[in-house]
């Protein structure tokens, strides 16, 4: 197969090779034990005791390894990890990577044992996010159990949620992640945020869930806006935004209702200073069906910026 064959979305013609949910995200963290608080106790996951244990790693169904927190002054997203269907298709996905100019490595066993998967390649998107690719990831031997969201988590093959990324360059990202890694745009929100200042942010999908990832060219510092988890049950919405005003943990953004997927949600501040949401009841994206929309506003109600207190 050449590479104008395998290259040739930006023809119109048919992406070959796509990723089908997000597996996991690594994050680099400067405070361990305030991540492991804020993880299970505010969010409701599950701490997994790593084999070498120079990382952290957090849980939300029965995958090993959802959240890999690595020792590091970045305090940001380092690396996604895409899931694959199978093999095949990891390699082919590496070649239409390769053909589409996106110089790409397999990992050594090591890395690939450190992700519990049995081969890994590596990239990086056109703002310098280190990309992960995958398949067949390990499980944990220990069910899930959560004390603070007893009704755990949407994954499986919706995977984990969903980021949204600081993007350094709107057409060099959009190129990347629709023409090389398959994904079909779900809606745009062009929010205006001054006098002659309006933000486009992109909402791809790759599965049912309506955006696994979007990106906007904010000139934020972080490679990363926020990643989102969505509850099973909308009380644990509730109940997570109780816990955090019962600590001293940020309101960001307060309840609301996206307008776009729909996503009843509030926003809270890491330990990183990114944001995390916490949701439920996104809408599920019908390939046959959807129509792709435009919207001037981020939520139907709330979201509102709390006050800010003094000293925060
Ligand atoms: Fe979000």
């Amino acid at each position: 197969m050449n590479p104008r064959e395998i290259y040739s979305s930006r023809l119109g013609e048919v992406v070959l090779f796509k990723v089908s949910r997000l597996g996991y995200l690594v994050l680099e963290v400067s405070d361990f034990p305030a991540w492991e608080y804020f993880g299970t106790e505010i969010l409701g996951l599950m701490a997994e005791k790593n084999g070498s244990g120079d990382a952290l790693c957090l849980r939300m169904d029965g995958q090993a390894q959802r959240f890999r927190l690595e020792s590091g002054p970045a305090d940001d997203l380092i690396c996604l990890g895409f899931e694959v269907e199978s093999e095949a298709a990891l390699e082919g996905l590496a070649k239409q990577l390769s053909a589409g100019g996106h110089a790409i490595q397999e990992c050594d066993s090591e890395t690939a044992t450190s992700r519990g998967v049995p081969r890994l390649f590596r990239t990086n998107d056109p703002s310098g996010l280190e990309v992960e690719f995958f398949y067949d990831i390990q499980e944990s031997k220990v069910p899930f159990v959560s004390e603070f969201v007893p009704g755990g988590f949407v994954t499986g093959n919706e995977g984990l949620g969903h980021v949204v990324l600081n993007a350094r360059d709107h057409n060099e990202t959009e190129k990347f992640y629709r023409d090389l890694l398959g994904m079909r745009l779900s809606d745009r929100i062009a929010m205006r945020i001054g006098p002659d200042v309006s933000l486009d942010t992109d909402f791809y999908h790759v599965n049912s869930r309506h955006h696994t990832l979007a990106f906007a060219e904010s000139g934020l510092p972080k490679k990363m806006h926020h990643f989102m988890i969505e509850a099973r049950e909308m009380d644990a919405v509730g109940q997570a935004y109780d816990r955090v005003l019962a600590s001293d943990l940020r309101i960001i953004n307060t309840l609301g209702r996206h307008s776009n997927d729909k996503m009843f949600s509030f926003y809270v501040r890491t330990p990183s200073r990114f944001e995390v949401e916490f949701g439920w009841g996104g809408v599920k994206v019908d390939e046959e069906t959807w129509e792709v929309e435009h919207y001037d506003r981020g939520s139907l109600w709330g979201h509102h910026r709390p006050p800010r207190p003094t000293g925060q």
